[in-house]
Order: structure tokens, then C-alpha cells, then sequence
């Protein structure tokens, strides 16, 4: 920007000001979607929408989705409905996807214009799933498909419940995605037995646990002698451990993880 006449009043500035934050706000919009989502979008774009839209969105007449201004749509929110509902008499169909899935479409159609699809490297679910099973050890807490441990989360339909984005977050800080629900407990009841697992659900005269053998307790508040719960995930954080490559082929393979259709 330019600024060829000096601003005296302090409401110039503050004007000067809106206007440069608008323009870094642009300039950063690519940044405002997490790249997981992006890839992850491109590729369902990719699968569902370029036999119509094409691969730079120009496809149908009188649309352009990489222009990011829809006829249909202003909001992220609206968008999802869009591609929810289709537009079956003008020939769209409706589309079943779930939230990880409007998620990334949503993300791809929003960064279209300024990221080169060849540029993407989305991860590899096989290599994923290798990863899974044998180095990051995922199975010595996690079950698949009726394989693995209890002590975490069951992983089965994580592909329709979380988004790439999360995915990808909650492997690198698993404290900063800690679901509250799914936070580790510790409580002692009055006859003295302590147990230790994972808060499955609560209310206020009840508690719900996995314990660390992977048993379901149920516990009466009242009858409790002591009942913590942590802040800290039972996860650690595999930033490090893992290579950015091999994040995002884990990342891949949750994605696929529909569950039992
Ligand atoms: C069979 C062809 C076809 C497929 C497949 C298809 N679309 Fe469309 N899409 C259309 C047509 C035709 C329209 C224009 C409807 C109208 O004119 O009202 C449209 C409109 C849209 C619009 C509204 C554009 C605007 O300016 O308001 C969006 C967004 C959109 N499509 C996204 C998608 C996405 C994302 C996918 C893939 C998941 C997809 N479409 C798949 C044919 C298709
Ligand atoms: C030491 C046990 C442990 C290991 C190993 C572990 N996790 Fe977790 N994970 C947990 C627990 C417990 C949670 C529940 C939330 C929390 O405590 O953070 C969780 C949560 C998650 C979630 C979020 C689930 C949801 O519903 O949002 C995902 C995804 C996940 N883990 C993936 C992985 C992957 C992939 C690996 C291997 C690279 C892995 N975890 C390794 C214990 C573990």
C-alpha cells in the first residue's frame, strides 16, 4: 500500500489501520485453514467435484469456485449446506460426507486460488496404517476395527468425527486437544481401592471410567473417597518423534477410519 498524503486526524489512522489489517488478513487467508484440511480437500475435490467444476473450478458455466465469491454461499457454514444439499434440478447432486470430509472441501474451496494442487503432498493411508500398527505403537492404547487396547480412545469411525486439522494437532499437542470428557482420572473409593483410567462420561451423582485394564467402572460419587481429574492427556506428543511425513501419513490413515458402514 501506498500512502501518498500524510494522515493527520486519528480517525485517518484508525482508518489506514482497519485497511492494512484487512489486507494482511487477506494476504494470510491460505494460513486461517490447517494445511491437513487442505490437502485432505484437495483430494476429495479431486474425486468428487472435477468431472463438473474441473480442476481450476471453472468447469460448470457461470461459476468459478476458485474466485472465492459463491452465488450460493458466504459463510464456511453455508458452504457445507451447499455441498450437502447440491443443486439437484440444475445438476448437483446432494452429497453424504461427513464433518472431516465438508471440513476439507470447505478448506480446498477457500484456498483454491492461491495454492497449486501439484504442490500438495497429502499422506499415504497404507504407510499410514504400517506406522500405526509397528513404530508410533498407536495399538498399545488405541483400538481398531476390534484391534488393540482400550486405554484410549476407540479409533474405529475417527475419520467422521474429527477433522484433518485435529488430527494432525492432536499429535503434536495432545494437552492442547484434550477433550475434556476423555481426560485421565484418578479416584479412591471408601473402601479404600484406587483406580486409575480414562473419564468416559459424568453427571452429577455419577462417574463413568475405563480402567487401565480396559474394564468399564461405574462409580456413585457419594461413595468416593477421592476423584481427581487431570488436565494432563494420558498421549504424549509425538512432535519430534515423528517426521512431518510420517504425521501426515498417520493423519491419512485416521481419515479412513470410517467405521463399519
Ligand atoms: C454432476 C456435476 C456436479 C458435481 C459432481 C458437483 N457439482 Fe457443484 N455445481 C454443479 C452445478 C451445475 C452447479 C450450479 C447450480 C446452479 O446453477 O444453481 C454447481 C454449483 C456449486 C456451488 C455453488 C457455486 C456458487 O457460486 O454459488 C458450489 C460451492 C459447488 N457446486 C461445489 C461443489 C463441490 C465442492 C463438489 C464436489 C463435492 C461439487 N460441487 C460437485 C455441478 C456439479
Ligand atoms: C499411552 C497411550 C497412548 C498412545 C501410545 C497413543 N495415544 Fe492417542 N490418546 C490416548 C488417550 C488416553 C486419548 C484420550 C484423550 C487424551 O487423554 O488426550 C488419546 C486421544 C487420541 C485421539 C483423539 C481421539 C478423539 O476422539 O478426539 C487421536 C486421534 C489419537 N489419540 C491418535 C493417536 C495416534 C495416531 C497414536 C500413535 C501415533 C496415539 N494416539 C498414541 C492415549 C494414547
Amino acid at each position: 500500500m501506498r500512502i501518498t498524503k500524510p494522515i493527520q486526524s486519528t480517525a485517518g489512522l484508525f482508518a489506514l489501520a482497519l485497511s492494512a489489517f484487512a489486507q494482511t488478513t487477506m494476504q494470510e487467508h491460505p494460513e486461517a485453514y490447517p494445511r491437513a484440511d487442505i490437502e485432505y480437500g484437495a483430494r476429495l475435490y479431486s474425486e468428487h467435484c472435477d468431472r463438473c467444476h474441473g480442476a481450476n473450478g471453472a468447469g460448470v458455466a457461470g461459476i468459478n469456485l476458485a474466485s472465492g465469491k459463491f452465488r450460493s454461499a458466504t459463510t464456511d457454514g453455508q458452504l457445507r449446506m451447499v455441498i450437502t444439499n447440491g443443486f439437484p434440478t440444475a445438476g448437483m447432486p446432494p452429497f453424504r460426507l461427513d464433518i472431516a470430509d465438508l471440513t476439507g472441501l470447505v478448506a480446498w474451496l477457500r484456498n483454491m486460488n492461491a495454492i497449486d494442487r501439484g504442490s500438495l503432498k497429502p499422506g499415504d493411508p497404507a504407510r499410514g496404517r504400517v506406522l500405526f500398527e509397528g513404530k508410533g505403537a498407536c495399538e498399545s492404547c488405541h483400538r481398531v476395527n476390534a484391534h488393540g487396547s482400550r486405554k484410549g480412545p476407540d479409533l474405529s469411525d475417527i475419520g467422521t468425527l474429527r477433522s484433518a486439522g485435529y488430527l494432525e494437532r492432536i499429535l503434536v499437542d495432545p494437552n492442547g486437544q484434550l477433550l475434556p470428557i476423555n481426560r485421565p482420572v484418578h479416584l479412591v473409593t471408601r473402601a479404600g481401592k484406587a483406580y486409575d483410567g480414562r473419564r468416559l462420561n459424568e453427571d452429577t451423582y455419577t462417574v463413568q471410567m475405563m480402567d487401565t485394564d480396559g474394564h468399564l467402572q461405574s462409580f456413585v460419587k457419594a461413595d468416593l473417597r477421592e476423584f481427581k481429574v487431570s488436565t494432563k492427556s494420558a498421549m504424549t506428543s509425538y512432535k519430534g518423534e515423528l517426521k512431518p511425513d510420517e504425521l501426515a501419513d498417520l493423519v491419512a490413515y485416521m481419515l479412513s477410519l470410517k467405521g463399519a458402514q
